[in-house]
């Protein structure tokens, strides 16, 4: 499982960049929006936290392939190292997507809701596809099953296209991706932290410290 951070705020980037095995960050315009900063200024300091050799995906905010590719050139020549450029899914998404994959450019397909998307923009030569889980939960579209279908039908068709599993609200949703065979997910850091929480973990560490300073104190093993 490839787990990607989805957020702007460069205090949880930092945190979990450190304390999770991430592979690199995800934005959208609105994460950007929510910091409400200077964009070069942002994503820069993103790829400085993160590194030349984790994955930043940015999301362009053009709506036509000429306009798309233009932004995406950019954005590669100053962002560097592993940078995807996000990509609604749509046709002049798809037309400026067969030409990034000539110049080398990868895409993430973006805003995806069905397997139908998902198919094309692989075919178009997407290295990712984002399907939005949660979103598709609220409307009663059963955001995981999606994402079980998307995984098998890149694999009939012997694609190298990734799902990236996005818009997550609960951990029972990764989960439920991991299950499916889902490449990647993309999360909050809120989400990162339910990953890996349990009650009784809790409960089993905290009786490990109560036996163990009723005999030794405050004595640790490096204290013997
Ligand atoms: C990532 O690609 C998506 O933009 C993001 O995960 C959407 O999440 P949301 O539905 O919580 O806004």
């Amino acid at each position: 499982m490839i787990y990607i951070l989805d957020t702007a705020d460069l205090a949880a980037i930092r945190h979990c960049n450190e304390f999770y095995p991430l592979a690199g960050v995800t934005t959208n315009p609105s994460i950007i929006a929510r910091e409400n900063t200077d964009f070069w200024t942002l994503v820069e300091q993103i790829r400085a936290i993160i590194g030349e050799d984790k994955m930043l995906h940015v999301q362009t905010t053009q709506t036509t392939a000429e306009k798309i590719v233009e932004e995406a050139k950019l954005l590669k020549e100053r962002l560097t190292g592993e940078f995807y450029v996000k990509i609604p899914i749509g046709e002049e998404g798809l037309k400026a997507t067969m030409e990034l994959k000539k110049l080398g450019i990868g895409v993430t397909m973006t805003a995806i809701f069905t397997p139908t998307q998902a198919l094309m923009a692989a075919m178009a030569g997407a290295s990712f596809v984002a399907p939005y889980v949660n979103r598709l939960d609220n409307i009663i579209g059963d955001g995981t099953r999606v994402v079980a279908e998307i995984v098998n039908q890149l694999e009939m068709y012997g694609s190298d296209c990734k799902v990236l599993a996005a818009s997550f609200k609960n951990a029972e949703q990764v989960h439920l991706c991991a299950s499916y065979g889902c490449h990647s997910v993309t999360v909050t850091a809120d989400i990162l932290k339910l990953l890996i929480s349990h009650p009784m973990t809790d409960a089993a560490i905290a009786g490990f410290e109560k036996d163990w300073k009723a005999v030794y104190a405050d004595k640790t093993i490096l204290d013997f």
